[in-house]
């Protein structure tokens, strides 16, 4: 069986078109730009165009990563909804420094963001719990995420335990489902280009705004 796989020769060439300052949307700057280049992936119907690793640290600084749905993004931040006794749960309360990273491969584009992450109130976690596929609301109801299970069917025994005691489908919000919202405190924009010579556009907040930079690929 091999292990080793040397992924040195593994490229491809990047074809798009650059960005220059006058790509960028002037005001408010960040945000803007990126529900410009998140519509231009939805548009493209590219698969998990809402997809973003989220990374988190614990109080010692050993980092983690995954993937989750971006559920929500306005001037405030960037929303998704999770358990608090998971792992990145457990590494928010701790250390509320988080970064997140969107990767739209189809466009060579990456977004990095930078920021602290809150809790939002219960009452956001209800509404959008309620409009999940009911099949989600039993598996969200019947798990206590990345805690030890003994077995696959013990998790489809409390889905079929839940789905008995609610056979309207009305399972209430496990309290620990909840969203959070990561407030960004910088922005990167990445644009792949030929022979590696990618653009780099970065945004860091002013008193008042937003300063934009090149930065060297
Ligand atoms: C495409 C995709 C979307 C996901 N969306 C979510 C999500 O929105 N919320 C969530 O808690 N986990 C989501 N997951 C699962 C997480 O990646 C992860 O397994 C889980 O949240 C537990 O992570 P943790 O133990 O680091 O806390 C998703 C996974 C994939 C591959």
């Amino acid at each position: 069986m091999t292990i080793e796989m040397d992924l040195s020769d593994v490229r491809r060439d990047y074809e798009s078109h650059g960005i220059t300052r006058k790509d960028m949307d002037p005001d408010p700057y960040p945000f803007v730009q990126f529900g410009q280049w998140l519509q231009r992936a939805r548009d493209l119907e590219l698969l998990d165009a809402t997809a973003m690793t989220l990374a988190t640290a614990d109080s010692a600084g050993q980092p983690s990563a995954r993937i989750v749905l971006l559920k929500h993004f306005d001037a405030e931040g960037f929303c998704w909804y999770t358990d608090t006794r998971s792992l990145k749960g457990r590494h928010l309360e701790a250390n509320p420094n988080a970064a997140l990273l969107f990767h739209w491969r189809d466009l060579s584009r990456q977004v990095r963001v930078h920021g602290q992450v809150q809790m939002m109130p219960a009452e956001d976690a209800e509404r959008y719990f309620l409009m999940r596929p009911e099949g989600s609301r039993f598996s969200a109801a019947a798990s206590r995420q990345s805690s030890e299970i003994e077995s696959r069917s013990h998790l489809e025994d409390e889905v079929l335990r839940l789905r008995a005691a609610y056979p309207d489908g009305d399972v209430p919000r496990p309290d620990a489902w909840i969203g959070y919202r990561l407030t960004p405190e910088y922005f990167e924009f990445w644009q792949g280009q030929d022979n590696r010579l990618h653009d780099r556009i970065v945004y860091s907040p002013l008193e008042s705004g937003w300063e934009m930079k090149r930065i060297s690929p």
